[in-house]
């Protein structure tokens, strides 16, 4: 059986890029169905086409509620039976309604070692701080910002005289390996999850 997929994205794009030429590699097990975005000019929706993976825009101002918009996020994963959910770069909380739906079924990527460093500034933040290593981490997603059980954790060690931008660089060229290395454990059910523990096997 087909295992089909959907990416959540605000930005860039550059992760979703890099797991949709992943999926490739899966030669026809594994499909990106969709790319979903809550930003009309986001730079991953030209990627999506320049992919040919369909795009959904939905306009969070036309939502009541935060609620309502995930609501409408769960009705079109639905309709194309997605069995996972990457976000990648998607700026917005999930309600515990989408969260409880899709229990240990939707990835989360975050540019730091979690716990250390959550919230949207990760890479400047361990900068600023002055740490010797950061890193990426993948993990499921639960009710809470950047909690869930992590399935892979990488490090990356900052350099003497590195500048902000460099220690980006190195944070995404790792976050482009270590995404699809998740996905690909993932879709292929090498891991179970006990607590907050994800056993991977065989253990990396
Ligand atoms: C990445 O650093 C990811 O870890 C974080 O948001 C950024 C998205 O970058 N959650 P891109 O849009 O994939 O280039």
């Amino acid at each position: 059986m087909k295992i089909k997929i959907a990416i959540l994205a605000s930005g860039n794009g550059s992760n979703f890029e890099a797991l949709a030429k992943s999926v490739k590699k899966f030669r026809g097990k594994v499909k990106l169905e969709m790319l979903i975005t809550d930003k009309k000019n986001a730079y991953v929706r030209k990627r999506a086409t320049r992919l040919g993976i369909p795009d959904f825009f939905l306009d969070p101002k036309k939502f009541k509620t935060p609620l309502a918009l995930d609501k409408e996020i769960f009705k079109l994963l639905k309709k194309k039976n997605i069995n996972y959910v990457l976000l990648a770069g998607y700026m917005r909380f999930l309600s515990p309604f989408l969260i409880k739906k899709f229990e240990n079924r939707i990835l989360n990527i975050h540019p730091s070692l979690l716990p250390a460093f959550k919230g949207g500034c990760a890479i400047k933040d361990a900068y600023r701080h002055g740490v010797k290593i950061t890193g990426v981490t993948i993990h499921f997603a639960d009710e809470h910002i950047d909690n869930g059980p992590i399935i892979l954790q990488k490090p990356v060690r900052v350099k003497e005289g590195w500048s902000p931008e460099e220690l980006e660089k190195a944070i995404h060229r790792l976050e482009h390996r270590l995404y699809p290395q998740a996905l690909k454990i993932v879709v292929e059910k090498r891991f179970r999850v006990r607590g907050r523990r994800v056993d991977v096997f065989p253990a990396i």
